[in-house]
């Protein structure tokens, strides 16, 4: 039976790391704030905004959240950004995914500056990523590297297998892995033969965010499965996109859900915004 990787481990050990670097910082005179746009009332993204808070309390972090109406506009939501992003005081800014219909996603990631940009989300920072020259990363492929970290598990010339091609998670997720020397396949809705792509990995990640996608036919002897869904089954319960009864007899490692990927997304946040607050003041 696979060891379960405990992301709620690694997060508390990444949390007191961060909170040690804001205490220091603190201790020269320096606060570090994030900035939190959530714009309308979506339920997932009022609870993922008030973990924000609950984070940054946590570490010591100065959380400031701007909850504004559904109907907010383009421009005021621009203004909003610009006027941050012109702040002294702020060190990172987040704006809360999925924005309402109405505004333009694309036009506003890429007004956060790409030195307050907490997420990784500006073109700047993705091309950074891709060069392998980064101050911020995605906070989910982020995560993921820590854990493998943590664990000691080996990711030079390992065949991994990403599957899922979305911005922020898959490609970086990819690119994340490349860099440290895996051979790295990424699959999508498209791919041909997906159960023997698979089944060539011995680290497996999945982002797909399909209940029991993942199953145990699909998953070689003694691989590692890192499990990024985040789905309710049919009987309404939290779940990821592995099928985790079977799944954990034939890996070695396997993240659950709850309990895996996600804390870690939550902690790289903290993360990215003490290196914010470091760069911004000359410090990294
Ligand atoms: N919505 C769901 N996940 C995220 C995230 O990581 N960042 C932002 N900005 N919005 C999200």
């Amino acid at each position: 039976m696979a060891q379960i990787i405990d992301g709620k481990a690694v997060a508390a050990f990444v949390k007191n790391r961060e909170k040690d670097k804001v205490a220091d910082l603190n201790n020269q005179g320096i606060k570090v704030s994030l900035a939190v746009i959530l714009v309308g009332n979506d339920p997932a993204s009022c609870v993922y905004v008030a973990n924000k808070r609950k984070d940054c309390d946590e570490l010591g972090i100065n959380s400031i959240e701007y909850a504004l109406p559904e109907e907010t506009t383009m421009d005021e939501l621009l203004a909003l950004i610009d006027k941050l992003n012109k702040d002294k005081d702020i060190n990172g800014i987040l704006c809360q995914l999925p924005l309402p219909r109405h505004l333009d996603e694309t036009q506003v990631l890429e007004a956060i500056s790409p030195l307050k940009d907490v997420d990784a989300f500006h073109p700047e920072n993705v091309g950074r990523i891709m060069m392998g020259k980064y101050e911020f990363l995605p906070c989910t492929p982020a995560g993921i590297m820590e854990m493998l970290s943590y664990y000691n598990i080996e990711t030079s010339g390992k065949n991994c297998v990403v599957i899922g091609r979305s911005n922020i998670v898959g490609k970086p997720m990819a690119m994340l892995m490349l860099h440290s020397n895996s051979t790295v396949t990424i699959c999508h809705s498209r791919t041909k033969n997906l159960k023997e792509v698979c089944n060539g990995a011995d680290i497996l990640i999945s982002a797909v965010g399909k209940a029991d996608f993942v199953t145990a036919d699909m998953v070689k002897d003694g691989a590692v499965v890192i499990d990024v869904g985040m789905n309710r089954n049919g009987a309404g319960k939290l779940c990821g996109d592995v099928d985790f009864e079977s799944v954990k007899e034939k890996a070695s490692m396997i993240t659950p859900v709850p309990g895996g990927v996600g804390p870690m997304t939550r902690a790289m946040l903290m993360c990215n915004t003490v290196t914010a607050a470091l760069k911004q003041n000359g410090l990294k």
